[in-house]
């Protein structure tokens, strides 16, 4: 089945369409086939999938799939959250968010700095679809004080995962897309497509 992933990030389209080869799908990236990313106007990480999965999938006539994700930080009152892209602005960079963290967590101490990424994965079957399969998943980690690193993407510099020392910027790509919030969904949602007899 032709599929198409609406994401214009290309850490997670790299991430995604690892993690995805396994599934008897045949992935096309939607900036291949022109299509731009639509704004993301949801208060919510399975709206703004949503949002993105209906998009793709009426603008390229296939099945589509979207991911929305974001990091959640508890001493921020779960800020940046569906807002962690633009967290530092509207065209911010990752190196603009992920200052930005820091220096909003200037004086917090390292036992107060607990972060969890989340990804909400949908597939719609058509841009109606009534009935999106959706998919869930978490990371559990901390804030470091300094970012270390130059693997993953996003605020992976400054994220260390729990139980490690390392920053997610230090891990190797397959270290991280074994045990990442993306691939947390993505499993989930295999699992789901293939009760559902949608994947093989
Ligand atoms: P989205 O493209 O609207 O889903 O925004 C996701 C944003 O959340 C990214 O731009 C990053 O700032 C952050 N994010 C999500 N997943 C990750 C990750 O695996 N590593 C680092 N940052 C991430």
């Amino acid at each position: 089945m032709r599929v198409v992933l609406a994401s214009g990030n290309s850490g997670k389209l790299r991430e995604l369409t690892t993690l995805l080869a396994p599934l008897g799908f045949e992935l096309v990236a939607q900036s291949a086939l022109g299509i731009h990313s639509p704004p993301e106007t949801g208060t919510t990480f399975m709206e703004n999938a949503l949002i993105k999965a209906r998009h793709a999938a009426r603008s390229a006539r296939l099945p589509a799939l979207a991911d929305d994700s974001g990091i959640e930080v508890a001493a921020l009152g779960g800020r940046p959250g569906v807002y962690s892209a633009r967290f530092a602005g509207e065209s911010a960079s990752d190196h603009d968010n992920l200052h930005k963290m820091l220096a909003e967590l200037h004086d917090v101490p390292a036992e107060f700095r607990q972060a969890r990424y989340h990804c909400v994965i949908v597939f719609v079957r058509g841009p109606e679809d009534p009935d999106p399969v959706f998919a869930h998943g978490t990371w559990e980690g901390q804030i470091a004080l300094a970012p270390r690193g130059c693997g993953g993407f996003g605020y992976d510099p400054i994220f260390v995962p729990a139980n490690l020392h390392r920053t997610a910027a230090e891990m190797t790509a397959a270290e991280k897309n074994a045990v990442s919030h993306r691939a947390h969904a993505l499993l989930a949602l295999v699992n789901e497509l293939r009760e559902m007899g949608i994947a093989s």
